[in-house]
C-alpha cells in the first residue's frame, strides 16, 4: 500500500480522496487544510505537511492547493524524500517551475516519483489519438482546432479569493480550465514555438483575468492550431479538439472519440478524402469511440474515473521505477505555453515560448482588458 497525504481538501481533493478509495494499490492516511474547517471524511487532518509528515508515516504527497502555492509545497515534500503528485497547473510562475523541474530530475535520479495531473491523457480517446498521431497513422501532422467553450457563473469566481488570480489562479479560461486542452495539444502535436494571441473578460467582474481567450499557435512541426478557452459560453458547452493531418484527422468532444480515421481504411479511394461519418473504418478505434465514454456533461463521477485512470499509472511508477506518464518537463512546457499566450494577448505581438521559457517575460504586467 502507498501512504498518502493530501495537503488542500477542497474541491479537487475530495476528488482525488474518492479515487484514491477505490484504488487497490493506495491509501490515505492523512489530509492537510490550513484552513480547520477544511478537511476530508474520516481522516486526521494537519495544519502543514511538516505536522503531517511527523505524525504519519507517508509515502505520496498530493498536492491539491490553489495553483500559486504548488511548488512550495512540493519543493517541503521533495525535500522530506517523498513522492510526488502536483494537480494541475504546475505552478503559475515559470521560472520558479524550470528550477523545480530540475530539482524534480534530481529526486527521480534518487528514486522519487514525482509527476503533475493531466487525467485527460489517460482518457481512451486521448491515448488513441496519441497512439495514432506519434505512430504515424495520420501522416504529417497539419493542424489542429482546439475549444474550452465553457461556462462559469460569478458564484464561481467569488467562491475563493485565489480564483481570478494571476498570483494564484496564474490566469483565467485558459489557466485553469484550459490547461488539460493546451497540454493534449502538446502531446499529440509536439512542442509549440510561437503564439499570437488575444484576451478580454467579458462576462465576469472582481477578477484580474480573463474569462475569454483565442490563440493562433505553430508548432515545431510546423503543424498550426486555434485554440479557444472560455468561461462566458452559456450555458457551457464542451472541450473539444480536432487534429488534422495528411493521411488522418481525430476529434475528441468531452473526452469521447467522435471521428477518427486513418488513411488506408476501404473508404480511402475517393479523392476528396472522406467526409462526414464518424469513426470509420478502424475498428480498434471504434471501439474505443463507443465503448469508453459516455456522451453528456461531465461530473464527479467523471472527474474520479480520470484521476483513477492517472492513478493506475502513478502506482506503477512509484512500483517500478517507470518514469511517470506526465513529467515534470510535459507540465512545464504546457506552462510555458500558456503564459506565452497571455504575454501576447497583454504585449498585441507575437511570442516564441522559448523566449517565456528562458525567463524573458517574467515582469510583463499581464492586463486583461474588461469589456
Ligand atoms: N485536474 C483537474 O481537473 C482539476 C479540477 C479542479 C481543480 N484543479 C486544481 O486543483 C487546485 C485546487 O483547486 P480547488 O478547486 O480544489 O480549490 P479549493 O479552493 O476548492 O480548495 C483548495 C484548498 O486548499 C487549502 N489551502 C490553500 N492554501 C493552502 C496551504 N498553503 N496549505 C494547505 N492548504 C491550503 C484551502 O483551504 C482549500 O481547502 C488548483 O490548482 C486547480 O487548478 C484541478
Amino acid at each position: 500500500m502507498i501512504r498518502v497525504a493530501i495537503i488542500g481538501c477542497g474541491v479537487i481533493g475530495r476528488i482525488h480522496a474518492r479515487a484514491i478509495a477505490e484504488h487497490p494499490e493506495f491509501e490515505v492516511v492523512a489530509a492537510v487544510d490550513a484552513v480547520p474547517a477544511n478537511s476530508l471524511p474520516g481522516l486526521e487532518t494537519y495544519p502543514t505537511l511538516p505536522d503531517a509528515l511527523r505524525a504519519r508515516e507517508i509515502d505520496l504527497v498530493v498536492i491539491c492547493t490553489p495553483s500559486g502555492t504548488h511548488l512550495d509545497l512540493a519543493r517541503q515534500a521533495v525535500a522530506a524524500g517523498k513522492h510526488v503528485v502536483i494537480e494541475k497547473p504546475l505552478d503559475v510562475d515559470v521560472a520558479r517551475a524550470a528550477e523545480f523541474a530540475g530539482l524534480a530530475a534530481q529526486a527521480a535520479g534518487a528514486g522519487q516519483m514525482i509527476t503533475v495531473i493531466s487525467q485527460h491523457r489517460f482518457d481512451p480517446a486521448s491515448a488513441a489519438v496519441a497512439r495514432a498521431v506519434h505512430g504515424g497513422r495520420f501522416g504529417k501532422p497539419t493542424s489542429a482546432v482546439a475549444s474550452v467553450a465553457w461556462w462559469r457563473d460569478q458564484d464561481y469566481y467569488d467562491s475563493g479569493d485565489w480564483r481570478g488570480t494571476w498570483q494564484l489562479d496564474g490566469g483565467g479560461a485558459l489557466m485553469n480550465q484550459g490547461v488539460h486542452t493546451a497540454d493534449l495539444l502538446c502531446w499529440f502535436l509536439g512542442r509549440p514555438v510561437e503564439v499570437q494571441a488575444s484576451a478580454r473578460l467579458l462576462a465576469h467582474e472582481r477578477v484580474e483575468v480573463e474569462d475569454t481567450v483565442a490563440a493562433t499557435v505553430v508548432f515545431e512541426s510546423g503543424a498550426i492550431a486555434v485554440l479557444l478557452a472560455t468561461t462566458a459560453a452559456y450555458p457551457g458547452l464542451t472541450a473539444r479538439i480536432q487534429v488534422h493531418g495528411t493521411e488522418g484527422s481525430a476529434i475528441i468532444d468531452n473526452d469521447r472519440l467522435e471521428y477518427f480515421h486513418a488513411k488506408h481504411s476501404a473508404e480511402d479511394h475517393r479523392p476528396g478524402g472522406v467526409t462526414g461519418g464518424a469513426v470509420t473504418g478502424n475498428q480498434a478505434e471504434a471501439e474505443v469511440g463507443l465503448a469508453h465514454t459516455p456522451a453528456g456533461p461531465r461530473g464527479d463521477d467523471d472527474f474520479v474515473l480520470g484521476h483513477r485512470r492517472q492513478y493506475d499509472d502513478v502506482a506503477h511508477a512509484v512500483s517500478t521505477g517507470a518514469r511517470p506518464g506526465v513529467t515534470i518537463g510535459d507540465a512545464l512546457l504546457s506552462l510555458a505555453f500558456v503564459r506565452a499566450v497571455y504575454v501576447s494577448a497583454a504585449l498585441g505581438e507575437r511570442i516564441l515560448v522559448a523566449d517565456v521559457l528562458e525567463g524573458k517575460y517574467r515582469d510583463v504586467r499581464l492586463d486583461v482588458r474588461a469589456e
